[in-house]
């Protein structure tokens, strides 16, 4: 499976904080947002991502996450020049693509919570249909909303609706079959002018291959599109990190954790950071596993 990283768009609403560089590089308490939807691919067993931008951030992008090599993984960009919609990036990916089934995550989804990585691993390994995933929020009229029948069924997704049927929104994750690609084409622009995500949703719910997965409560769907939401999400990570003396999206740990690189390679990447306390947390790593290999 491949995956995509949409970090387009201008990022207006956090300006003047993201006037200098992209709202998906600000930082997430103790790393850049995109460290995030990074290890959340990462997580679901993808290797190969491609990162969409705005043409004035790729460098920047670049600049952070280089070809991946050092992670044991592969990182391509793309340039979105204009804010078409989401399910435009399945316009400009359509040769990474390829043959594949593809994930897409939105730079700006944080998602913390037990039992994620193998709900990720499970989409992840799906080659036919498309898996979402719905989060039960306060707001439902800023989202896609899922619409469930008698059974807990998905039944439609409205996009952005007056009166919500459900508290459910849709969150920025998709896991797509290669079928995303030629429907994506068939798409037409929605009023407000965008390929609009939702109507992708509804073609596979119209064939019968969408599921829709509930994060259940104590799970952390976080938004960064505010300036009050931001910091909340940083306060949120710090928390966490300090409660349980893990880290949240540390890249490097999660490629070691997931086999791509070994300890040695951990070790050297740990180096880069060695006057912090996020290197110190890489080196315990590595320690842990030269104990357990003693
Ligand atoms: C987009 C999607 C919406 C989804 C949301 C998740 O909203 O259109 O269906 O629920 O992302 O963050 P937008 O960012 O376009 O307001």
């Amino acid at each position: 499976m491949k995956g995509i990283i949409l970090a387009g768009g201008a990022g207006t609403r956090l300006y003047p904080a993201s006037l200098p560089i992209s709202k998906i590089l600000l930082p997430v308490y103790d790393k850049p947002m995109v460290y995030y939807p990074v290890t959340t691919l990462m997580l679901a067993g993808i290797k190969d991502i491609l990162i969409i931008s705005n043409p004035n951030d790729l460098g920047n992008f670049q600049k952070v996450l280089g070809d991946g090599s050092n992670l044991g993984i592969k990182f391509s960009y793309a340039v979105q020049t204009e804010t078409r919609g989401i399910a435009d990036s399945f316009l400009i990916a359509e040769d990474f693509i390829g043959d594949s089934p593809v994930a897409l995550i939105l730079g700006d989804n944080i998602f913390h919570g037990f039992g994620f990585s193998s709900m990720l691993k499970t989409a992840g390994q799906k080659t036919h249909g498309a898996t979402v995933f719905g989060y039960q929020v306060n707001d439902p009229q800023r989202f896609g909303v899922v619409e469930f029948d008698e059974n807990n069924k998905a039944v439609s997704i409205e996009e952005k609706p007056v009166v919500p049927k459900s508290n459910y929104a849709v969150t920025g994750l998709y896991f797509y079959d290669n079928n995303v690609v030629n429907y994506a084409k068939s798409l037409k622009p929605s009023l407000r002018g965008e390929l609009e995500i939702t109507d992708l949703n509804n073609i596979y719910l119209m064939h019968k291959t969408l599921d829709v997965e509930i994060l259940g409560r104590g799970f952390a769907w976080l938004d960064t599109g505010t300036f009050e939401s931001l910091l909340q999400a940083s306060n949120f990570v710090q928390s966490m990190e300090i409660n349980t003396g893990m880290k949240i999206a540390c890249i490097e740990e999660v490629a070691y954790r997931m086999g791509y690189i070994d300890a040695i390679q951990l070790k050297a990447l740990s180096l880069k950071y060695k006057n912090n306390g996020y290197g110190e947390y890489i080196k315990k790593i590595v320690e842990q596993t030269e104990t357990i290999y003693v």
